[in-house]
């Protein structure tokens, strides 16, 4: 098969949480063309069962090899967990997920107690499970279900006492003694100062962008298809049928840089 160096990247999630992983594809990948679907029709993948996932995510992923995407980013956990060995069986380009950042942060200190935020999906899935047991001789993960979350963010709210709230709720019965948070979905980065301001001083946040960006670099670069020399370019695109939803999305990334 031609390799299509040309084409462009897809970069998906149900909403706007795969943004947070745009800065750091972009600083990896400065030469390529990356294209942004946000799913908010189907939000919150998190809410719904593996099997509707799959299929939601296997239509966008043909939808995109049929526009010539030369690789997929999954920029969603919960996609990811659901879909992805799926997706690599079936299509011939490049699939990349999201790896939750344990490893990173079992590595931090000495057996560290580290909380994972994720959605109910995620949590169900085995994907987290295998991971953890990984790890298990090196810290003790307390895996937190966050439901709620992931709606406030879809509205662009990431700062209030709605917010706050929120991620007091979900955290709280687990924060005292508490070393690290792993941020296990892609929306949570857009709250990281009032997940930070919640869990207190000292306690560490890990994300999965820098991980996955670099991740997407070694497959192109494994099948020959890494773009240099162009400037690359950014399109948002979603299936929203709010028209301010695009609104949001640019607010959201611009507030991430
Ligand atoms: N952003 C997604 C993740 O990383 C999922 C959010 C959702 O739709 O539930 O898990």
């Amino acid at each position: 098969m031609k390799k299509n160096k040309d084409g462009f990247i897809a970069v998906i999630d149900s909403g706007v949480g795969g943004l947070s992983v745009i800065p750091a594809l972009r600083a990896e990948l400065p030469g390529e063309d990356l294209l942004y679907f946000g799913d908010a029709a189907n939000a919150p993948y998190g809410e719904r069962s593996a099997d509707e996932v799959r299929r939601i995510v296997d239509g966008i992923v043909g939808g995109m090899t049929e526009k010539g995407a030369k690789a997929v980013v999954i920029a969603c956990n919960t996609a990811t967990s659901a879909a992805a060995s799926y997706l690599r069986e079936k299509y011939e380009i490049p699939i990349i997920g999201m790896e939750p950042a344990l490893k990173p942060a079992a590595q931090d200190g000495e057996r560290p107690r580290v909380v994972v935020m994720a959605t109910p999906l995620t949590i169900r899935e085995d994907k987290l499970h295998s991971l953890c047991e990984k790890l298990k001789d090196r810290a003790d993960f307390i895996l937190v279900p966050c439901s709620g979350l992931v709606e406030l963010i879809e509205k662009g709210q990431t700062e209030g006492e709605g917010i706050k709230q929120t991620v007091e709720d979900l955290l709280a019965p687990y924060l005292p003694g508490v070393d690290s948070i792993v941020l296990g979905c892609t929306h949570y980065a857009h709250v990281k100062d009032t997940i930070r301001a919640v869990a207190g001083e000292g306690v560490k946040l890990f994300d999965g962008a820098g991980g996955t960006a670099k991740q997407t670099r070694r497959r192109l670069a494994e099948e020959d298809l890494l773009r240099e020399g162009h400037e690359g370019t950014l399109t948002l695109t979603d299936s929203s049928p709010d028209p301010a939803y695009g609104d949001i999305c640019r607010t959201l990334l611009q507030k991430l840089k």
